[in-house]
């Protein structure tokens, strides 16, 4: 299956990590693995991607040794709690249904917003996650957020030729 080359989206997350510091990370829908190895320091990093092609080739690209590679379909094969996760979202809505690199609807479901109604289960008390998002459904996304309970705080913006990109932080205390 093909695997997410990293591209603006990638980079404007990844510049972001680079800047934090945790004890437990969690790179979902990891890709290539582009996230983990942007992370400032993690002591635990989980790489997780519902695309088996996509764990392999993060398992070969990631070059901390403290990192773990799972196959999962969000957080269906994740234990435990993250101080930090962030989520580089498969936005769009005009692509082939099957291609999970791309498309947030998933077997009829809104893969973005089921990553936002469990993820506040998988953070520790003060842990945050950091969203990758268009401005595609952003007001319906945020909506949604905040009736889960989050904080939704922007940390950074893009404005592309044909869609604005942005990270959001999200954390629920
Ligand atoms: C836009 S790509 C981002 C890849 C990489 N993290 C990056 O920043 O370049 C979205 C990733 O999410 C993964 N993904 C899509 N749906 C998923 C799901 N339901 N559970 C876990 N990962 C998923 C895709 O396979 C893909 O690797």
């Amino acid at each position: 299956m093909y695997v997410y080359e990293p591209a603006d989206d990638s980079w404007m997350l990844a510049n972001e990590l680079k800047k934090r510091k945790c004890r437990r990370f969690l790179d979902m829908g990891c890709g290539s693995g582009v996230q983990a190895n942007s992370i400032g320091r993690a002591d635990e990093i989980v790489c997780a991607d519902v695309n088996p092609d996509a764990v392999e080739t993060a398992k070969n690209n990631v070059k901390t040794g403290n990192a773990r590679f799972v196959v999962s379909n969000l957080f269906d094969n994740i234990t435990g709690r993250f101080d930090l996760i962030a989520f580089n979202t498969p936005y769009l809505d005009d692509a082939d249904p099957r291609d999970m690199a791309w498309t947030h609807i998933q077997n009829g479901e809104d893969v973005i917003e089921k990553f936002i109604l469990q993820a506040k289960n998988h953070i520790t008390k003060d842990g945050k996650i950091l969203l990758l998002i268009s401005d595609r459904n952003y007001d319906g996304y945020k909506l949604f957020a905040m009736g889960q309970g989050y904080n939704w705080k922007i940390i950074a913006e893009k404005p592309l030729f044909f869609e604005t990109l942005y990270v959001v932080e999200l954390s629920v205390q």
